[in-house]
């Protein structure tokens, strides 16, 4: 951690200041950031770390045998063990830094799936999955012939749970399921899901990428196989994520992409290699993502995760409370668990000309199907407005957007 970052008194009631593009202007109108679930912004705290590492300590990691390449591979492994801490895992070796949420379940598909499921064998996903956890088993469906099975949402937009525990079969091999859903905000009973999977001998991941920036996760509390995220939703750099695996798991996969720094020897006849977690990131990594991505986790810590989840919960009760009162918007997904996201649709008025209006007061959203097409099927829409909430927002920015809301309907209705 930079000196005066260590010194920066940060809590969530004043954070926003942290964050130099919340003070600047979106369309000529102050910027109202609502849009952390696609994206989250960056404090000055990782802004200053990724460019202090390359104006003093970068060099590429592993490898080198000097001081600055030493010093370069402490810092980036220290960020390992801070995630470990971050998440609560065993070890840092069962932690591998790959490119986000969505590579980490490629990887799964195709290093734990593919070497030893045959056709006819099932994966057992929701029907509030993210593309990024639909289409590599799409992929492995056409790969192999695996079949997909489908936990169904309900009305209010929580997981049909009775209906999940019928799902399991003698061919099961795997649960993948969101820890929170990108377009409802639901937070899934994952701690019953991994016990009711483990009852049937069969793993589970979790998708954490909408989860992991707003509750503490506890990966040994929920005793799940792999765990998946991305920095950039942690208010970290974008290009970085990580794949929690257990131990047991990682050792018997084997590598996702072959190169440098994977392998322990090599001949034209031959490769032996690295042990875990090395052994999944070939080629040079994005060293300063990584130590940025590490001055996220350490503000996200000072804050708190408890302190995050309280005023976030707070934000989302005080948004929904008053787009209720808004005539003729419907909000999609009304789970009693939650993380600060909102999806509503407005009578006569599409999602983008919404989006287009509230751009134009300096208000940013997602509308669209927030790459869940089948569970826009579900609900019987082609799109949504999306509000979603990071730790920089306040009663302000949901009154900016109430007021922008009332003008898009005096617009178009
Ligand atoms: N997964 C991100 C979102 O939901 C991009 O917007």
């Amino acid at each position: 951690m930079l000196k005066e970052d260590a010194n920066q008194l940060t809590s969530i009631l004043t954070c926003k200041k942290d964050f130099p593009i919340l003070q600047s202007k979106n369309r000529n109108k102050p910027l109202v950031y609502l849009d952390s679930a696609s994206t989250a912004q960056k404090p000055h705290a990782v802004i200053n770390a990724l460019s202090h590492f390359y104006a003093h300590d970068y060099a590429n990691i592993h490898r080198g045998i000097y001081e600055l390449s030493e010093r370069a591979s402490v810092l980036y492994e220290n960020v390992r063990v801070n995630v470990k801490r971050f998440i609560n895992a065993k070890s840092e070796k069962e932690i591998v830094f790959l490119r986000g949420a969505t590579e980490a379940i490629n990887l799964i598909a195709q290093c734990y799936g593919r070497p030893q499921w045959q056709a006819g064998d099932e994966v057992i996903v929701s029907e509030m999955e993210h593309h990024s956890n639909i289409v590599p088993w799409l992929l492995l469906k056409e790969q192999i012939g695996i079949v997909l099975k489908v936990i169904p949402v309900s009305a209010s937009g929580e997981l049909d749970l009775d209906t999940y525990q019928t799902l399991f079969s003698a061919r099961t091999k795997l649960v993948a399921v969101t820890h929170a859903s990108n377009v409802l905000g639901t937070i899934n009973p994952v701690n019953e899901m991994t016990a009711i999977a483990h009852a049937h001998s069969v793993p589970i991941l979790i998708d954490g990428a909408q989860a992991v920036p707003h509750v503490a996760v506890d990966v040994a509390e929920i005793d799940c196989d792999f765990y998946v995220f991305s920095s950039h939703k942690m208010y970290g750099p974008s290009g970085i994520g990580v794949l929690y695996a257990k131990t047991k798991h990682l050792q018997n996969m084997p590598p996702y992409q072959g190169g440098g720094g994977m392998i322990e020897t090599v001949s034209f006849n031959e490769v032996t290699f690295a042990t875990i977690p090395q052994r999944f990131e070939a080629g040079t990594p994005d060293i300063a993502g990584v130590i940025a991505f590490g001055a996220a986790l350490d503000y996200l810590t000072r804050i708190g995760m408890l302190s995050i989840y309280q005023h976030e919960t707070s934000i989302l009760n005080d948004a929904q409370a008053k787009l209720a009162m808004i005539p003729g918007l419907r909000m999609i997904g009304m789970a009693k668990n939650k993380v600060g996201v909102i999806s509503f649709v407005l009578d006569h008025i599409h999602p983008h000309d919404v989006g287009t209006v509230l751009d134009h007061e300096g208000i940013a959203i997602r509308a669209g199907h927030h790459c869940a097409m089948p569970l826009m099927e579900r609900f019987g829409l082609p799109a949504t407005v999306r509000v979603s909430l990071g730790i920089y927002n306040n009663e302000k920015d949901i009154d900016a957007l109430v007021e922008a809301i009332y003008l898009a309907k005096r617009l178009f209705d």
